[in-house]
């Protein structure tokens, strides 16, 4: 296949390049170093293949337009660049729409017409349905966050790209993905590094939130298998083992060894009370289901930012 992924730098974004490129797949990635967090972290992200000889790097901000040659050719694309986390979105609306939605909008002009375009997979999120985001794709849509209403407003524009041109669009609702390279803000890398340096969590809310979350691996997995998917449909992806934050405590204290150490805060604007994704379309559609458990996935986690201190 060819390739063009988006937010190639990012957490996720950098897995998906690398399992391409493993596959033998030829991958142009895209991106544009966002402040969200530090370029020197996306830059590490990208060394693990930088130099492999069926990747193209370009660094480009999708909002400032798509010039034709970078997406020329291009049979697959994946969509995963955005502004990710809820609470800035409160304040700095303009930076979310900008990167979520506009750079939504100037993707599909460019692919719009495209003869060799065969699917693009849009990495949408699980705050689409806002506080309660548990079941399958019939739950309404409810942000309770910018961040979410750009997001499920992007998948619009991918369904509207779709009905009026054409631009064969597949989008899939990610559920908190962890694993190695977790962006540094998310709640699992801060957990970790908590308690690896003896130092309290900041646990905002009851730590009886429900998560279910997906390990990167998994996702990378999903994300490629959506790429035969049906174009138009909407597919929720998640780790399937439900947990609350105050479990995912008690599995990094016997993972690490260490004890967590709690400092309590109120709950923060929009953050979501439960969310599990009811993957059985998934598992229908595309035979996906997860295969990496819980604990194995924190392991792996704990490992890398165990190599990253050093
Ligand atoms: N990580 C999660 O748990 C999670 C959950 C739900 C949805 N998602 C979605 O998955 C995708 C990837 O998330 P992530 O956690 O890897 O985030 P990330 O911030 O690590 O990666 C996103 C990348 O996109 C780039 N980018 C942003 N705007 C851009 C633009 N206008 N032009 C070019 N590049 C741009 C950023 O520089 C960044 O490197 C995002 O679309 C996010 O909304 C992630």
């Amino acid at each position: 296949m060819r390739c063009v992924v988006t937010g190639a730098a990012g957490f996720i974004g950098s897995h998906l390049c690398e399992r391409l490129l493993a596959d033998g797949h030829t991958v142009t990635g895209i991106d544009c170093f966002t402040d969200y967090y530090a370029r020197s972290i996306k830059e590490r992200n990208l060394a693990a293949f930088r130099a492999h000889p069926k990747f193209t790097f370009r660094e480009l901000d999708l909002s400032a337009g798509v010039p034709a040659e970078a997406v020329a050719g291009a049979e697959h694309v994946f969509h995963l660049a955005a502004m990710a986390g809820l609470t800035r979105s409160f304040t700095d609306f303009d930076t979310y729409n900008r990167h979520n939605l506009t750079a939504t909008h100037r993707l599909l002009e460019a692919l719009k017409g495209s003869p060799a375009l065969k699917r693009v997979v849009y990495a949408s999120t699980s705050s689409v349905y806002g506080r309660y985001a548990s079941g399958d794709e019939a739950l309404p849509t409810r942000p309770s966050s910018p961040y979410g209403i750009t997001k499920l407003a992007a998948e619009q524009l991918c369904r509207v790209y779709g009905d009026e041109f054409g631009v064969p669009c597949v989008v899939l609702r990610y559920f908190s993905v962890y694993g190695p390279r977790q962006r540094p803000e998310m709640g699992y890398h801060l957990f970790i590094n908590a308690i690896l340096q003896g130092k309290p969590i900041k646990l905002t809310g009851d730590g009886l939130q429900v998560r279910g979350n997906t390990y990167v691996a998994d996702c990378v997995e999903a994300t490629i298998r959506a790429a035969q998917a049906t174009p138009g449909e909407t597919f929720n992806l998640g780790g399937g083992e439900l947990v609350t934050v105050l479990e995912v405590f008690k599995r990094l204290e016997r993972i690490i060894g260490k004890p967590a150490l709690i400092e309590r805060h109120p709950p923060r604007p929009g953050d979501q009370l439960a969310t599990g994704a009811d993957v059985s379309k998934l598992a229908r559609h595309l035979g996906w289901k997860p295969t990496t458990s819980l604990d194995e996935g924190l392991a792996k986690q704990v490992e890398w930012q165990k190599e990253i201190a050093r």
